[in-house]
Parts: structure tokens; sequence; C-alpha cells
């Protein structure tokens, strides 16, 4: 199951009882491998209300029992990392965010200023995510994921748009890529190499998100799997897609990496995979793994019907009752009302 923000944790970041719930029933259920949603390393790098936190020793004993309930029913953990940069609100954390670089970011009608970052908030930031995924490993969870994916803080490094800093951290290809690799590198240095460690990224750009290049994405990718990354985690939106780079190569995203990173290394992929035939299909695309977002929120239970290869799974809008019966509380199905279709009026 991909990382799914659901906004069913406590204000203090500290696990919640139904994102508990919501994910140790898709365990039941029979995903092999259960993300987290995107849990924040700092308390300024908070991106929405009711995240799950990994900042502060308090997690630990939420994230604890988390990965015990899912290893109980058989399945992986694993807690996705991230940072939120421009994209982590004053209103929520209190202090004005920061990026790779000063620029003005528009929320709504509103204009908000992002500060750049020091050395000194490069530094800090590194030591919370080696930190967070310490506390990952010392929760028993089997592996962290980075989030360098959709506009936050590594993200935000990596793409030419919003990173014109002209320090090390900046300017080529090689130095826009340096803190995710420095991020991967420290964390390589303090846990059991058997705890993975996979990146997530965005291969092109996406909504109001630019500067990523597709083809430096694909060098990324065979930077990062000779840097030792245990898993790539591609998140496309469509996993059936040809990159919008070279629309005419017939070829999906999904294949490119493939050819980039051989036959062997684990490749995840995300987007538009409902039906049993989409999961088959984007592995005999390339993918290692398939990766549920949007269908795993409505229908739980989807590991044991895909098993019929015929499988049909109903799609948006899902009924209130629907989504209660999966396992969503309250908080998440009245965040699901803001994705465009999704929750019916009933
Ligand atoms: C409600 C919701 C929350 C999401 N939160 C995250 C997140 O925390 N981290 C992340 O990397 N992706 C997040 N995503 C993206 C999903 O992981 C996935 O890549 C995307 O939904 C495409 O897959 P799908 O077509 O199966 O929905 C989210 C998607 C949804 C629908």
């Amino acid at each position: 199951m991909a990382p799914m923000t659901n906004g069913q944790s406590h204000d203090d970041g500290t696990l919640g009882d139904d994102e508990y719930r919501w994910l140790v029933r898709r365990a039941k259920e029979g995903f092999g491998i259960i993300f987290t949603c995107a849990a924040h390393v700092t308390q300024e790098g908070q991106g929405w209300p009711g995240e799950l936190g990994i900042w502060n020793d308090d997690h630990i004993s939420g994230l604890k029992r988390l990965a015990d309930g899912i290893h109980q029913c058989g399945s992986l953990a694993i807690v996705q990392i991230f940072h939120g940069g421009a994209r982590s609100p004053e209103s929520l954390t209190g202090v004005p965010p920061w990026s790779a670089s000063a620029h003005t970011m528009t929320v709504g009608s509103k204009e908000v200023q992002v500060k750049e970052g020091t050395i000194e908030d490069i530094e800090n930031v590194t030591a919370a995510f080696v930190d967070a995924a310490v506390r990952a490993h010392q929760a028993g969870m089997d592996g962290i994921e980075l989030h360098a994916a959709h506009g936050y803080l590594l993200h935000q490094f990596i793409s030419s748009a919003t990173n014109q800093r002209q320090d090390a951290y900046g300017g080529n290809f090689e130095n826009r890529i340096r803190l995710l690799r420095y991020i991967l590198k420290r964390i390589q240095e303090v846990v059991p190499s058997d705890f993975l460690i996979g990146v997530r990224i965005s291969p092109e750009d996406k909504y109001s998100f630019k500067g990523i290049d597709f083809d430096e994405s694909l060098q990324l990718a065979k930077i990062l799997q000779g840097d030792g990354a245990d898993f790539l985690d591609i998140s496309t939106w469509d996993s059936f897609a040809a990159p919008q780079k070279y629309p005419d190569s017939n070829k999906p995203i999904i294949s490119w990496f493939r050819e980039k990173l051989g036959q062997e290394y684990p490749l995840l992929v995300a987007g538009e995979i409902w039906s049993a035939q989409d999961a088959q299909k984007a592995l005999d695309l390339g993918a290692n793994f398939v990766s549920l977002g949007r269908v795993a929120i409505g229908v739980a239970d989807w590991p044991t019907q895909a098993k019929s290869p015929e499988y049909q799974p109903p799609r948006p809008p899902y009924r209130t009752s629907q989504l209660r019966d999966a396992d969503l509380g309250d908080a998440f199905i009245e965040y699901m009302k803001r994705w465009k279709g999704f929750v019916s009026n009933e």
C-alpha cells in the first residue's frame, strides 16, 4: 500500500488509534508492504494537520505498536519520512517555512515568503532525518522511505526551479541531489544493513511542481542504486503513461527506469493501478512491486479480491458508509472529501 496522508494522528505527532486501525486493517487484508503516510522529521517540517510525527522519542511507542500490529499480520512496515520545506505552513508549525532557495509561493489566495535554508539548517535537517530513521528502527519497523517526491523539501532541493543556491547544495544537478545523497549516506552509517532504506521520487513535473527533468531523474535513480538505496519508488500518478519529455516513445515511465537499473533492482510504482490486470501490466512493464493508493482507501480487501485476475474494484466516488466499513475514521473521510469525486454526497 502506497504512503497516504490521512490526518488521523494526534496534534503532537503521536500515532492515533484511527491511523493504527486503517493501516493494520490493510495488513490484515493481505497488503504485503504497508507504508505509513509521510511522517515529519522535525516539528517545523510538518505538512498537514493530524500527521504522524517521528521527530521525538515520544513517537517511538506508537510506531512500535504499529510495527507490531502490521507484523502480526505477516506484512512489512515502512515509515515514509519527510520534511515539508516550503510546504510546511506557518499556521501549523509556528515558524516561517524554509527551502533550498528563498521564493514566494502562492497558497490559495495568499503569498507566502519562503526563506533560504542556511548550512546550519541543512545540517540540522540531515541529523533529524538520521534520528528519525533510528527511531523507526528502534520501533521495530522494517525500513524507511525518504520522501523526495511531490514538492516537499528534498524534491525542492532536486528541482532547478526551487533550488537556485550558489553553494555546494545548488546549481548543477550534482549539487541539487547532494542533500538527498548525504542523508541517505548518513542513515546507512547508523542502521544495520538489513534495515531497508528506499527513496521515492517524482520522475517529472506534475501539477505546480516544476524543475524536474526526466533524464536527470533516470540519472538520479542510477546514482541512488550505486549509493546502495535498497529500492526506488517512482510516483508517476499514471503508471502506464509515457514521460512528458518523450510522449511519442510509446514507452511507459516504469520501463525507462527498468532499462536504466537492470533487471534485478527493486522498483516500486504507483499511479492509476485499480484492477488486478492493471497490477499485472505494471509488473510486466518492469515494476517489482505495485503500490496502491486510492483503491486501497476504498477497497480494504483488494489483495484477496485481486486473486481473481478478472477482478474490477469499485471506483470512486465511495459512500461514507463504505469508507467507514473500510476502517477510515472521521478525519480521513473529511480529508478525502477534498479529493474531487472521491466521496459521494449521499
Ligand atoms: C489521500 C492521499 C494521500 C497521499 N499522501 C501521500 C503521502 O503522504 N506521501 C506520498 O509519497 N504520496 C502520497 N500520496 C500519493 C500516493 O502514494 C500515490 O502515489 C498516488 O495516490 C497514486 O496512486 P493511485 O493512483 O493508486 O492513487 C497520497 C495520495 C492520496 C490519495
